[in-house]
């Protein structure tokens, strides 16, 4: 079983395509971003790169997709449009999990106005009624149970949160017998720790994260997937964290190594590989030395 996992492309309108009906809201924070501290610089690649990296996906004979949120910058009708048709060789398969990530919800209109869902709703599909969380049956050894964390927040906040709720949910959907035998990967936008096995800011990170990790816990998780932190890392279980937890990164982040996951469940264990994008060939190769690589979790 292989699981290809993605995150943060971040497709992000153009600030003289903007109109300024739409920067009456958050977006206006967003656009300072754009215009001031260079984001738009940042992801002036993130159409290129995403077209690679969707043919690269193809290429790797994954099983599953999984997509950890942040499709777009600042939640524009036209930036779920531009990333459609980029995604369009994988948008309608069965095989592919996406979650939003916070800038999915940037403004509350958009979260209102449900053009998330919309755009790219079917990949929330769910074996278990009642999602979320969302559950994935795959194959005969695994279940990738995915969150919604990200929320439409306040001017001077980006946080996430799971919720009351939804940890409740989440910690029946971990014990329903349909997910029994099964290696159980937990998937969600913010990430509980930093690179550095600390908890991210207050105003960044995700409110909750101390109950979700007591809850993935105790509920046999063995993998937690996300995104939201552009830098990949790999925190192996043990010290700051009960259960390992890995991001691929923003694939399309130039600061950062632009890079996307495999994860292959098989009689080995749990195995971790890295892609990263080259920008001399235009395309993404193997990254065999890419930091925490190899056995995630030994076969049961
Ligand atoms: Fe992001
Ligand atoms: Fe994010």
């Amino acid at each position: 079983m292989r699981i290809a996992h993605f995150s943060d492309i971040h497709v992000t309108a153009s600030t003289a395509d903007i109109p300024w009906r739409a920067m009456l809201s958050k977006r206006i924070v967003g656009w300072l971003n754009l215009q001031l501290l260079g984001r738009e610089e940042d992801f002036r690649e993130a159409e290129e790169i995403t077209a690679a990296l969707v043919k690269d996906i193809q290429q790797v004979e994954a099983d599953h997709i999984l997509f950890t949120g942040d499709l777009t910058g600042l939640a524009l009708d036209s930036e779920f449009e531009r990333a459609r048709l980029l995604l369009k060789p994988i948008l309608d398969s069965e095989n592919i999990t996406g979650i939003p990530g916070n800038h999915d919800f940037y403004v509350p209109a958009a979260a209102q106005d449900g053009t998330y869902d919309r755009h790219f709703g079917s990949w929330e599909r769910s074996e278990l009624a009642n999602p979320p969380p969302i559950v994935r049956l795959l194959g005969e050894e695994a279940a990738l149970i995915a969150l919604r964390d990200s929320r439409p927040n306040a001017f001077h906040d980006s946080s996430g949160m799971v919720g009351a709720d939804q940890l409740k949910k989440l910690g029946a959907v971990l014990a329903d017998p349909a997910l029994e035998g099964r290696r159980k990967l937990l998937a969600l936008h913010y990430g509980p720790r930093r690179s550095t096995g600390e908890p991210d800011s207050r105003f960044h990170g995700l409110r909750d994260a101390e109950e979700l990790l007591a809850a993935a816990s105790a509920g046999g998780v063995e993998l937690l997937l996300h995104g939201h932190l552009h830098n990949r890392f790999v925190l192996p279980a043990g010290g700051s964290t009960p259960i390992t937890i890995t991001t691929p990164g923003s694939a399309t982040h130039s600061r950062y190594e632009r890079a996307y996951h495999l994860i292959d469940l098989g009689p080995g264990g749990i195995e971790l590989s890295a892609r990263r994008y080259d920008p001399d060939t235009g395309g993404f190769s193997e990254w065999p030395e890419a930091p925490g690589s190899g056995l995630l979790a030994p076969p049961v």
